[in-house]
């Protein structure tokens, strides 16, 4: 059967996210920024788990991968040598009455001709269009101080390799991943979260002897599908794509995306490739610093070969809502639910008193207080119980707990389960191991 995009409409997401507090346009109060976004307080907790769960699998959970955190701004002969400064560029198109402007190899996503459609409104020939954003390191704006906000994350990963090999004790093969933002002047930015500006990235670079690559390839593009939908993302929403020859770029010699059934079709969520010696060869060229390993056993020198799983951070946010939004109907009442994994989900627990009297509130707010040290809690005393449960099913929160009169005869507490609706008595005093049972953590 074929597959089917979870929300037919980006503008479900997007209306969403703005009135549960998920994602806002930047500067919203003067017009918005278009292709910037800020997370609001639902969203940012998602942005933590997202990372966290990337960095617990990606680094904690290995021995081989360490971790590292790069400056944004970097020597601007660091993009000299990555080919940044010669080759980072997409064509532009300009309507050359209205001054509109397009990607040009990106037609599918945009207007084949100046959407105006008037007398005068037409394309002008493609040209080259460089994505950094440039700044000035210091008071004077000229040539010679001339810096770039990185595109990537990948290259402070690469300038270092010789600082983390010095510095710890890795061994062939290795990794060390990094988080991080990333800018790039993108000529078009729609699609809400997909390509912006400014973004963050998660990226690895997995070094390995030149024979091995094959052999890592595989095994990255295997771990990194699996990720997503470890964490709850269908699996018949997400496809690996080899790219064709004409794609990969010309130091790669593969390359795959993990794509995702997005409301506007497939495409691509992280990319997973083969990037040889080029970038370590061309920063040993550039420095005139040596960039190889050592193999101690056999005296052998040689510069690892890198497979490089890269994701955006907003784009696998975007994923993670877009696949958690479920309408559905209850008893022929419609209720929005957001079926996050309990690890995504950006607060796993609230609390209720259902009076606002009797002692109700003074218990649930003990309650809250014991769980919030372990757990993104919220407590909620305001609209009937069953508006509270709307409220927290559309942020996404797998539990909820209520203190009700028969808590103070028997002390026993209701635990209701987002996704079976099951309401069920347990005991005050069991709630943490209750709480394993359904979160798994
Ligand atoms: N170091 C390799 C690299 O940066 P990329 O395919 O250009 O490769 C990797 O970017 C990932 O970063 C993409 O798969 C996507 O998830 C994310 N990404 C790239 N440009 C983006 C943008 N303008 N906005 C949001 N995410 C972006």
């Amino acid at each position: 059967m074929e597959a089917k995009a979870k929300v037919e409409n980006l503008e479900t997401i997007t209306s969403l996210c703005k009135r549960r507090g998920f994602i806002f346009l930047s500067s919203e109060i003067y017009g918005g920024l278009g292709s910037c976004y800020d997370y609001g307080p639902l969203g940012v907790e998602v942005k933590r788990n997202v990372k966290e769960a990337w960095w617990r699998s990606t680094v904690q959970a290995r021995a081989n991968v360490v971790g590292l955190d790069a400056s944004i701004i970097m020597h601007p002969k660091v993009w000299e040598a990555s080919g940044h400064i010669a080759g980072f560029n997409d064509p532009l198109i300009e309507c050359e009455h209205c001054a509109l402007r397009v990607r040009a190899d990106k037609l599918d996503e945009a207007p084949m001709k100046c959407p105006k459609n008037k007398e005068g409104h037409k394309f002008g020939e493609p040209r080259m269009f460089n994505l950094m954003f440039k700044t000035n390191l210091g008071p004077i704006e000229d040539a010679a101080n001339t810096v770039y906000l990185r595109p990537e994350t990948a290259q402070g990963i690469f300038v270092n390799f010789n600082n983390v090999t010095d510095s710890t004790r890795v061994k062939l093969p290795f990794g060390i991943a990094q988080q991080g933002k990333s800018f790039r002047n993108e000529i078009t930015t729609r699609r809400f979260t997909f390509r912006t500006s400014e973004f963050e990235q998660m990226e690895m670079e997995f070094f390995c002897r030149p024979e091995e690559v094959k052999e890592w390839y595989d095994y990255w593009r295997k771990e990194r599908l699996q990720w997503f939908v470890d964490l709850g993302v269908a699996p018949e929403r997400l496809r690996l794509r080899d790219h064709d020859e004409d794609e990969l770029a010309h130091y790669s010699t593969a390359c795959a995306d993990i794509e995702y059934l997005f409301p506007f079709g497939w495409s691509e969520l992280e990319g997973i490739a083969c990037r040889g010696c080029y970038d370590l060869s061309k920063h040993a060229e550039h420095s005139g610093k040596k960039m190889e390993w050592l193999d101690q056993s056999t005296n052998e020198r040689f510069i690892p070969h890198v497979v490089e799983p890269a994701l955006g951070t907003d784009r696998a946010i975007l994923v993670f809502l877009t696949d958690a939004y479920t309408e559905e109907k209850i008893d022929g009442n419609p209720r929005t639910v957001m079926k996050f994994h309990p690890k995504i989900a950006p607060t796993k627990v609230a609390v209720f008193p259902l009076l606002r009297k009797d002692g109700h509130p003074e218990k649930a707010m003990e309650l809250f207080n014991s769980l919030k040290e372990h757990y993104m809690a919220t407590y909620d005393e305001s609209g009937n119980i069953g508006r509270r449960y709307r409220r927290q099913d559309e942020a996404g929160t797998p539990v909820c707990l209520t203190i009700d009169h028969q808590t103070f005869e028997d002390g026993t507490i209701t635990l209701r389960d987002r996704d079976t609706l099951e309401q069920r008595r347990i005991e005050l005093s069991q709630v943490r191991e209750e709480l394993f049972k359904v979160l798994g953590f």
